[in-house]
């Protein structure tokens, strides 16, 4: 079954602090700033969720007022049973509608080839690095969408 993706409603804090922890472990956000991103929402996060029954993936994004050209994608991710099915390009392409005429950044470990693979697959481009960023020394790459005219 595919999923439907729609914005996160309050409802969905636990289950997607929940997943994040599962799908980042150690690197996962807090409850208390899960709940900070969820009182964004009404300001300037956009919060979408693929909805199985239970939320099988979710992506944060930071989205300024359109004065700032730049939407950054915060985060993304898809629950282990469920990857590699297209549930990660479902949430890229809900998200990258609601970025038309603008461009969107992100960050993402040099190493994360699942990750660096989807980014690729929507158009995004390395921009910059950041050399030994993460711990264990691995670079942090930049990366660029603009929407092809
Ligand atoms: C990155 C992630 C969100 C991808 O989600 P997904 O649902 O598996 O992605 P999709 O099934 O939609 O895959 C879309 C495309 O991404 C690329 N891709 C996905 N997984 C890949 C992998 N393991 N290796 C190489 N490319 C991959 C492929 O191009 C794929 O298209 P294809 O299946 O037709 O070849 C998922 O792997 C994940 O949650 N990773 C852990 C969290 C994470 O690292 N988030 C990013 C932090 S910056």
């Amino acid at each position: 079954m595919r999923p439907a993706i729609r914005p996160a409603v309050a409802d969905d804090l636990a289950a997607v602090a929940g997943l994040d922890e599962v799908c980042f472990g150690p690197e996962a956000w807090s409850s208390a700033a899960w709940g900070g991103e969820f009182e964004r929402v009404s300001d300037d996060r956009v919060i979408l969720v693929a909805d199985e029954g239970a939320v099988a993936g979710y992506l944060v994004l930071l989205v300024p007022p359109v004065e700032v050209d730049v939407v950054e994608l915060l985060r993304i991710a898809v629950a282990p049973a469920e990857r590699r099915t297209g549930v990660g390009g479902q949430l890229m392409t809900a998200a990258l509608k609601r970025c038309a005429g603008r461009t969107v950044l992100l960050e993402v470990a040099a190493g994360n080839e699942s990750a660096i693979g989807l980014y690729g697959g929507f158009g995004f481009e390395e921009i910059s690095r950041r050399r030994g960023y993460y711990a264990g020394g691995e670079d942090a790459v930049i990366m660029r969408w603009r929407e092809s005219l």
